[in-house]
């Protein structure tokens, strides 16, 4: 790819595309990549806003070098987040530029220090200050915990750019497209949700905060840290991180289920069949020993019903199904319609367990909660009909 790609006046895409890791921070599943979005400013002062994860640099540096006029060099290092994804090329790009100034703010500096050992040509900014690189005034909104403590957005009020860290971006590896009038947005549209919900939906406040508070400005791009660059309609992934943040959901069920010898899964089976006969077109179903946690996590984001069930497992809630309650409770299950079931042999355990999950969480249950002892009877059978069909009714009452 040629790169730099012109964003707007004066403004250059510098990033990276990692089609390569598997799995981002360690956790999170990325068959689709993800792209590392950089930004370079050039005016009388140059600035580069963020930089990339370190194993990219070599070819970050020659991207950058590519996009330098003959006798620039880079001014300014403004810094919205600290996280490795954005920071990893921080050491080398003083050494490449010695004069070179790192902007954040306090909290960004404390970090700077300790992941980096770097104390000196810094730059403090607090919130509303601005940096004047010539023509090009940057405006520092500070935005924290979105996703880091540090984290901040920076406005270019000559063209109006936002360079808004990680909100406002997703998961998925650019495909030569870097624009949303040139990408396929349904695909982005998921792997964005994705993101949201795996990485930043758990501090849906302050992203409803950061959302308040950057209402006043006109933003004609929303050039995010990972994913498209919105130039055409900026307001359509301002809306729907804003919609997500207020836990908005759509029509459907997820069913999540563990089970060891399909005794537990039968009745996640007659649940699922009973919302489809009461007019649930989308049932999603996750088997926990066979679905990623990202997966579950993003479609419970999307959609307003969710039916746990587990089998019980030494006496307690089935590790797989523990862990994904434990991830899910309580930032993740805000307004959403609840159902539980579960099985036991010899001890009860798991509806127990999710029966506690729900109290913790003040999740909205609906009845009937079913248990199992080691098969399911007819009877329960029934009731699981009753609840598939509780659930649809209070999901179509809902969205
Ligand atoms: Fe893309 Fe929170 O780092």
């Amino acid at each position: 790819m040629r790169v730099p790609v012109p964003v707007t006046e004066d403004i250059y895409w510098v990033g990276i595309n990692d089609f390569e890791s598997d799995i981002f921070e360690a956790i999170w599943p990325i068959p689709e990549g993800i792209s590392y979005n950089s930004y370079l400013i050039v005016d009388e002062k140059v600035a580069l806003i963020d930089t990339v994860k370190s194993c990219f640099m070599d070819l970050f540096f020659k991207r950058l070098a590519q996009a330098l006029p003959e006798g620039k060099k880079v001014d300014y290092l403004i810094i919205n987040h600290m996280e490795p994804d954005h920071s990893g090329a921080i050491e080398t790009a003083r050494k490449y530029y010695p004069d070179l100034k790192i902007v954040g703010n306090k909290k960004t500096l404390e970090m700077l220090n300790s992941f980096y050992g770097v104390t000196d040509n810094t730059v403090t900014i607090g919130d509303g200050d601005t940096l004047d690189l010539g023509k090009h005034k940057l405006q520092f909104t500070l935005t924290p915990m979105v996703h880091w403590p540090e984290t901040m957005m920076t406005y270019d009020t000559t063209t109006k750019t936002l360079f808004s860290g990680d909100a406002f971006g997703g998961f998925g590896a650019l495909r030569g497209g870097i624009f949303d009038d040139e990408v396929d947005l349904s695909f982005y549209e998921n792997e964005i949700l994705r993101y949201f919900s795996n990485i930043v939906g758990k501090y849906s406040t302050m992203v409803q905060k950061a959302i308040a508070k950057l209402a006043h400005l006109e933003v004609q791009n929303v050039c995010a840290t990972h994913g498209p660059v919105f130039r055409s309609n900026p307001k359509y992934i301002i809306d729907v991180y804003d919609k997500w943040s207020r836990y908005e959901a759509e029509k459907g069920v997820v069913v999540v289920y563990a089970s060891m010898y399909r005794n537990t899964q039968r009745m996640a089976e007659q649940v699922a069949r009973t919302l489809a006969e009461e007019n649930i077109e989308i049932v999603k179903m996750h088997n926990v020993s066979r679905s990623h946690l990202s997966y579950i996590i993003n479609d419970i984001w999307r959609y307003k019903g969710v039916v746990l069930g587990s089998c019980t497992y030494n006496t307690k809630l089935f590790p797989l199904m523990d862990s994904a309650v434990c991830a899910l409770n309580p930032a993740l299950m805000q307004k959403r319609v609840v159902g539980l079931f579960g099985s036991y042999s010899w001890s009860g355990g798991a509806l127990k367990s999710l029966k506690k999950h729900a109290e913790d969480g003040k999740w909205e249950i609906v009845e009937p909660m079913i248990e199992a002892k080691s098969a399911p009877t007819i009877e329960n059978l029934q009731d699981c009909e009753m609840l598939g069909k509780k659930v649809a009714q209070r999901v179509i009452a809902e969205v």
